[in-house]
Parts: C-alpha cells; sequence; structure tokens
C-alpha cells in the first residue's frame, strides 16, 4: 500500500514538473488561429455551459415586449455587438471571421433571456465577448435582452427599418442628459461611426 502511494506520489510530481516545463517553454501555440484538440474544446464547451447556467439561474426576467426597450436596445445592438455577432443578411466582418471562439450570429438562433442577460453583463472570459455591465446598467442591458429576444424573427430588412427607426427617434441614447453618469452615452455616440459603416455592408438581400 505504502509503495503504491509513493510511486503515485512520484508519477503526480512527474506530471506537474512536465506542465510547469510544458507551459514555462512557449511551445503551446497560442495563436488564435490554431483550434483546440476536440477534448480540450469540449472540455471548455462544458465549463462554459454549465458556469453560464448556473450563474444566470437567480436572474428575475423583466417584462420584455415594450416596444420602447426593443427600440433602445435595436440602436445599442447596432452599435455594440454586430462588429462581432453580425446582423440579419450580414456578410461576415473580419473581426468576425478571425475570432476564436466565433461569435455565434445571434440573429441565426434564440437565447434565453435569462442567460443573454447574464453573459452580455458579465462577458466570457478569454472569448472576446465584452462584460458590458462594467459600463451599462441593468437598464441598457435589459433593453438589449428585449431586442436579441426579437432578433431571430427579423429579416435583413426589418432589422434596417428598426435601426434607422431607433436612431431617428434619438436611439434611446439620446437620453444622456437623463443621468446617465457613466459616459455610456458618449461612447455610444462615438460608436456609432464604425456602426453605420458595417450597416453598409450587408447588401440589402
Ligand atoms: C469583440 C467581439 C464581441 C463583441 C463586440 C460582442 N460579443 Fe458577444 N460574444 C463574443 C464571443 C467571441 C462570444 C462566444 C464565446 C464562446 O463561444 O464562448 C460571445 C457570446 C455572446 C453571447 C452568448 C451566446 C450563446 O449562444 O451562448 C451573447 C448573448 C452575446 N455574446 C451577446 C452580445 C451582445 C448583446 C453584444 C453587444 C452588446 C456583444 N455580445 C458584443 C464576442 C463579442
Amino acid at each position: 500500500m505504502k509503495r503504491w502511494l509513493s510511486s503515485f506520489l512520484v508519477l503526480v510530481l512527474i506530471a506537474v514538473i512536465g506542465i510547469v516545463v510544458f507551459v514555462s517553454s512557449g511551445l503551446y501555440r497560442i495563436g488564435a488561429a490554431t483550434p483546440h484538440w476536440p477534448l480540450t474544446e469540449s472540455l471548455l464547451h462544458t465549463l462554459r455551459e454549465r458556469s453560464i447556467e448556473r450563474h444566470a439561474q437567480g436572474v428575475a426576467v423583466p417584462p420584455l415586449d415594450e416596444r420602447q426597450m426593443v427600440l433602445k436596445g435595436a440602436a445599442a445592438y447596432d452599435e455594440m455587438c454586430v462588429v462581432c455577432h453580425l446582423a440579419p443578411g450580414m456578410q461576415p466582418t473580419p473581426v468576425h471571421t478571425g475570432l476564436y471562439p466565433q461569435p455565434p450570429k445571434l440573429a441565426e438562433h434564440g437565447i434565453e433571456p435569462k442567460t443573454a442577460f447574464w453573459v452580455v453583463k458579465h462577458g466570457i472570459k478569454m472569448t472576446g465577448m465584452p462584460a458590458w455591465g462594467e459600463t451599462h446598467g441593468d437598464e441598457e442591458l435589459w433593453n438589449i435582452v428585449a431586442f436579441l429576444d426579437k432578433l431571430p424573427e427579423m429579416s435583413p430588412q426589418e432589422y434596417q427599418d428598426i435601426v434607422a427607426q431607433a436612431s431617428s427617434a434619438g436611439g434611446g441614447h439620446g437620453h444622456g442628459t437623463s443621468g446617465h453618469t457613466h459616459g455610456a452615452a458618449a461612447g455610444q455616440g462615438q460608436g456609432s461611426a464604425p456602426a453605420s459603416g458595417n450597416r453598409q455592408q450587408h447588401p440589402q438581400e
């Protein structure tokens, strides 16, 4: 029994030394164009899915059908998310194509509001998905979730229309004077330049 235990400990020690040597050797290919091994990929996938599921459990979802919420969410989505998550009928952007893992096309599959809210607020480590809760209040994030709820049903034309309508209505970001002190309104204003650039990229098909 004792001999078994000491050989086991020696093996563990060798494994730990091996890991330390490998990590410090620089041999690992960190480049985003080299995919993970299928095993690593599936471990990370499970880790992410289970973590989000568990943490999103306690999120209380407010009513999401109010038109104003969806409109504000549309403007915010077009400014902050499109470069990675694309929009109905839109050609992939270089950012979408180059990221690993690749951001999902949110117009192509629905996502539960609880989960969406948690992910949008907290982001996902080591993926490029930002924690928008660092710069935006819950109310703004719920507007985006309300919009995401409608997005999979939208045609390219409907998407263009709702974004145009949102920006002519002040985009819901016009409320820079209404006590949004975190600077998000200003940040979103600047964001409109690349977003409208993107919009030109997607043909009206
Ligand atoms: C810089 C790129 C980038 C931007 C900008 C970005 N995301 Fe993401 N997002 C990602 C990536 C990458 C993932 C996927 C991570 C993964 O596969 O684990 C992701 C995942 C998500 C998910 C989870 C999807 C699912 O099916 O699990 C949601 C929801 C989401 N993002 C919403 C948003 C919203 C809303 C915005 C804008 C406010 C946004 N993202 C902006 C890169 C981005």
